[in-house]
């Protein structure tokens, strides 16, 4: 098995709290994940990613970490991990953890030992800092969860530090006793069996000493930013690469916020023994207003030139310098035919030509649970949503700052929250949709009853049986890993075209991401090309049926 096997790789990422129950607690669980192996085997991906299943408050759904070395109850327990693992390996599937070490949660015997006192082993491994003179916080950072990013302690009579919620204090990387404790627990899980790492907002675990407030442009209390891309970054990633990646075989893909295509290339260069690939942002920001003071509830319709140019400009920049890690969900976004494409009229055709212009790229595609039979965002009232997240930000921007309307708000919400990923996956048309006999920890998608795995795969637009194709065009085809990738039509507004070339084979990757039937000229050239995968049924002509997508391979 080549070093380099996430290549042509496609990964399926797992929220295992949403996937499926079989010990009827209404939680899905890890022996969940192993009963559908099969499931994933013929869907064909190479490797899981699951989110985070340690011990965990579940403040933020386990990515407030209480003991990295022991799964939750509510998942199971370390024995069935290894039988997972296990399993998995004999089905041919990889097994990626989720590694968040950024911060943990509060009740880490970490945090617990580090608030007692200024004086003991774990003291130094947050980040503590004097209150200023009036009280008030050290700066005016602001955490991503709403408030600040400093809470007092009165134990210790001083703040500690987190870019999110207040029960996940950031670690401290200066103390390199925390970063050993931290590369120790990789090892551990690498001596279960583990095959890789997807590292959780690894491009914050760097700040700048000198805590500088942030510029604070629109007059607010508490400023979000500058939270990626600290002074000793590089060198922290690249110690984990000589600690653990390396030595160990892992692949590594880390969550890089605020990144550029420029800084990614930094992350991902072989030579520089960092991360394979980053997860980027920047094309996810496609439907926000740039600049609006409410971030990213301030949404606009999705701008496809821009969302070309900017995937394109990932294509580029990393080109024989790194490489790409492409997605369009996952568990912090919302359901692409909701959000982009049309989840109504046009489910079938938006979700399989979102799917078709993300796996022709060059890199390695994520599937999120459920993408693969085109789940759809639920309509949720306010009160319904669970997400922290939206919960702290809905009392910041529409309570006490008034920025939004609570009807914009949710507006918004219902476009783009965290939870419209997050609802169980939708197995069957029984009750609670063959996740669960009991009643979910998280509303159904209402709409479960038509769509939903088992009908799909018996569909004849089977959303399942397109990805089984593009996903067995990546393993069968070396263009899609190797060839040069041309952005064609870069200005048009609907049409998303590019040729992927490899010694004298060229494809064409085509897809109309509008509603409406669209005249493409550019398609005359390819009238004689062979259709490798279509999502309707017509032959090549000078034009795209509304989200009509299709892979040609030139004669
Ligand atoms: C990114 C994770 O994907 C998200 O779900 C989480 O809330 C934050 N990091 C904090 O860990």
């Amino acid at each position: 098995m080549s070093e380099e096997w996430w290549k042509n790789a496609v990964i399926y990422q797992i929220y295992p709290k949403s996937f499926l129950d079989t010990n009827n607690d209404g939680i899905g669980d890890l022996n969940g994940i192993d009963r559908k192996l099969d499931y994933l085997r013929e869907l064909g991906v190479d490797a899981l990613w699951i989110s985070p299943f340690y011990l965990s408050p579940q403040i933020d759904n386990g990515y407030d970490i209480a003991d990295y070395r022991k799964v939750d109850p509510m998942f199971g327990n370390n024995t069935d991990l290894e039988k997972l693992i296990k399993d998995a390996h004999e089905k041919g599937i990889k097994i990626i953890m989720d590694m968040v070490a950024n911060h943990t949660s509060d009740q880490s015997i970490w945090f617990r030992e580090s608030r007692k006192s200024k004086d003991n082993y774990f003291s130094d491994f947050y980040i503590w800092k004097d209150p200023k003179v009036d009280g008030s916080e050290p700066n005016n950072w602001g955490s991503n969860f709403g408030g600040s990013a400093w809470t007092f302690d009165e134990n210790r009579q001083q703040y500690y530090l987190h870019y999110y919620g207040k029960q996940q204090p950031d670690l401290n990387w200066e103390n390199p006793k925390v970063r050993e404790a931290i590369y120790d627990v990789m090892r551990y899980w690498k001596a279960h069996g583990v095959d890789g790492w997807r590292m959780d907002v690894i491009t914050s675990i760097s700040k700048n000493q000198e805590f500088p407030d942030n510029a604070n442009p629109h007059n607010l209390k508490y400023v979000v930013g500058n939270q990626n891309n600290g002074p000793r970054m590089h060198e922290f990633i690249h110690e984990i690469n000589q600690e653990v990646f390396k030595p160990f075989s892992m692949m590594s893909v880390g969550e890089a916020p605020d990144s550029k295509s420029k800084d990614a290339r930094r992350l991902v260069e072989p030579e520089r023994e960092e991360l394979n690939m980053v997860f980027t942002f920047e094309h996810m920001h496609v439907d926000r207003k740039p600049g609006d003071v409410n971030g990213r509830w301030a949404i606009q319709p999705v701008d496809v030139v821009q969302l070309k140019k900017t995937l394109a400009n990932w294509q580029n920049t990393l080109n024989n310098h790194g490489w790409n890690a492409l997605y369009f969900e996952n568990h912090d976004r919302a359901r692409t035919p909701s959000r982009w494409g049309n989840d109504k009229e046009y489910r079938y055709e938006s979700a399989t030509a979102f799917a078709t212009v993300l796996h022709g790229l060059k890199g390695t595609p994520f599937v999120y649970q459920g993408e693969e039979i085109g789940m759809t965002n639920p309509e949720f009232k306010l009160d319904d949503y669970e997400d922290i997240e939206l919960k702290t930000n809905y009392e910041k921007l529409v309570k006490q700052e008034k920025t939004i309307s609570e009807a914009d708000f949710l507006k918004a919400a219902r476009k783009i929250s965290r939870d419209n990923a997050r609802t169980p996956m939708q197995w069957d048309d029984t009750k609670n949709s063959g996740f669960s006999d009991v009643s979910p920890w998280f509303k159904l998608n209402p709409n479960y009853k038509n769509l939903n795995v088992l009908k799909d795969r018996s569909s004849d637009k089977s959303i399942f049986k397109y990805y089984q194709t593009l996903i067995k065009l990546r393993h069968t085809e070396k263009v899609f890993e190797d060839g040069d990738f041309q952005l064609l039509l870069p200005d048009d507004k609907n049409i998303f075209a590019y040729t992927r070339t490899l010694d004298d084979e060229k494809w064409l990757v085509i897809a109309n991401l509008s509603s409406e039937i669209q005249s493409v000229e550019l398609l005359k050239n390819y009238i004689d090309d062979k259709i490798v995968i279509n999502n309707y049924a017509d032959k090549v002509s000078d034009s795209l049926k509304p989200y009509q997508a299709m892979i040609l391979k030139s004669k």
